[in-house]
């Protein structure tokens, strides 16, 4: 049994993850996006404690055999029955908060609150319920708390009724839906979820505009009419950063890129794209950028390659599968038309190895990231300090980063695959110099904002909170 702790860190997904492997032990797994392996060295030595979700059956097994030990930190894991979670995470987290603040529901057909839902949100209400005891069994008093994510919007109004010497603090790694897009939640899921956030004594947002978002719901009378009184937290923007020296080791440890992936693309230009399969994440839009690109541009033909580094996200969900299909169809079609014996215009090469993304960071002349709105993107402060070829960087104006790496990236709307493609152009065809400023630029731009700036900034503000 763990004992009192003074920091607590709530994420849904914890610093470890497993898969069932051969003979149905517990493997370790990939890390599954930027959150948990950005927090784990921002923890470890802190003699926190970072309470987490055991995930799957893989976690639980690893959980009882003692894997889930991290060195520096104390894991603690919290295991619900396995339909109350797949409806809190899946349902409610993945298909409906996730595509709320990422503005990515299909409003014809979707979403559609039937009585499932119903039971579903109760399913969040417990899983909420179930971290605020553990944590209320786990803080010492006054400890600071830090919730990651939309898993957890209710947990502010449970710690401030169970233990109100807390001091709670949100962190939302995704945007925040406009109040038109929580305004499509059942009413009382919408209420419920802005009076949860008021309870905590400050809720963070990677951009000023995800922090507007927020403030601004809290102004809407119907938004806030079931939740009583509507006043709004105090909130903050800090944004994320790579840890400079942890990427430098990982760069130094790369053997370089795959060498089948250097055959393909020789002496050619490199467009890089790396990617969970994420709907939010634009994929299919890049793909078509490309491919008027070398429609509009032919003397792009046979001299650059786009790679999409892609690995498999939330495969429960019926529509990430069909994205990856949609995604793997269109790499095939535009191969088809343009490939020759001799060029393959688009690697599509899916696997959850970050250190292979790694080596393609060091190595791009473009790097994509075209997201339709996402709450930062670290591939696009990554690449930029990882690349050692004057790459440049084309990114969507509606991801988080773009806010401060506008002045050296070249901004695109994600829905203009025209746009994308003179970009793409632009990119390509900058002369040395010019490629070259622009990469010194982006540089200085992301080891402005570290990894660690992100944490001390969340544990002033958990220190100045009046408990
Ligand atoms: P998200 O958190 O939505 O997935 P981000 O771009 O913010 O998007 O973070 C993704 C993180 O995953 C980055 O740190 C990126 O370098 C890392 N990553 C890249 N490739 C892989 C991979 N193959 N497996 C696991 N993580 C990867
Ligand atoms: C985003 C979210 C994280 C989440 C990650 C991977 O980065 O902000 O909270 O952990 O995606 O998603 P998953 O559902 O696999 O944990």
């Amino acid at each position: 049994m763990a004992t009192v702790a003074d920091l607590i860190v709530v994420s849904n997904r914890g610093p470890l993850s497993f898969q069932l492997g051969d003979e149905g032990r517990a493997q370790l797994a990939g890390s599954g996006g930027g959150l948990a392996t950005t927090l784990q060295p921002l923890v470890a030595g802190r003699d926190a404690t970072w309470i987490a979700s055991s995930m799957s059956e893989a976690d639980h097994l690893a959980a009882s055999d003692g894997l889930m030990n991290v060195d520096g930190m104390t894991v603690v894991t919290v295991r619900l029955d396995a339909d109350t979670y797949r409806m809190a995470y899946d349902v409610v987290s993945n298909a409906t908060l996730w595509y709320c603040h990422h503005h990515l529901f299909d409003l014809p057909r979707r979403p559609r609150f039937d009585v499932h839902f119903v039971d579903a949100w109760d399913a969040y209400v417990s899983m909420n319920e179930s971290f605020a005891d553990e944590i209320a069994r786990l803080a010492s008093q006054g400890a600071t708390v830090l919730v990651q994510d939309y898993h957890f919007a209710l947990l502010g109004k449970l710690l401030e009724a169970s233990r109100p010497d807390l001091r709670t603090v949100h962190f939302t790694h995704t945007p925040f839906g406009d109040p038109s897009a929580l305004r499509v939640l059942p009413a009382n899921c919408a209420s419920e979820l802005l009076e949860g956030m008021a309870g905590f004594g400050a809720c963070g947002f990677h951009a000023p505009r995800w922090k507007a978002a927020f403030d601004a719901c809290y102004h809407e009378d119907d938004l806030t009419a079931l939740a009583g009184s509507g006043v709004a937290p105090y909130s903050f923007v800090a944004p994320l950063g790579p840890d400079p020296v942890a990427l430098e080791n990982e760069a130094a440890e790369s053997t370089g890129i795959d060498p089948a992936l250097e055959r393909v693309v020789g002496e050619r230009m490199l467009i890089l794209r790396v990617d969970r399969i994420e709907l939010s994440k634009n994929i299919i839009r890049g793909l078509f950028a490309f491919e008027e690109l070398l429609d509009e541009k032919p003397e792009w033909r046979d001299r650059v390659v786009m790679v999409a580094l892609a690995y498999p996200s939330r495969e429960s969900l019926a529509d990430y599968l069909a994205y990856r299909s949609e995604v793997e169809h269109t790499v095939e079609r535009i191969n088809d038309r343009f490939g020759t014996d001799s060029w393959t215009p688009i690697v599509f090469n899916v696997a959850d190895d970050r250190s292979r993304s790694v080596a393609a960071y060091m190595e791009y002349d473009v790097l994509l990231v075209n997201p339709v709105r996402d709450g930062l993107n670290l591939v696009a402060k990554e690449g930029p300090f990882l690349n050692r070829n004057d790459g440049s960087l084309v990114l969507s104006r509606e991801a988080g980063a773009f806010d401060e790496l506008k002045s050296g990236a070249f901004g695109i709307n994600p829905f203009d695959v025209t746009e994308t493609a003179a970009a793409l152009h632009g990119a390509l065809g900058l002369d040395r110099d010019e490629r070259a400023e622009r990469a010194r630029t982006l540089k200085k731009l992301v080891v402005a904002r570290t990894a660690s700036d992100w944490m001390e900034d969340q544990l002033r503000i958990a220190g100045s909170l009046e408990r």
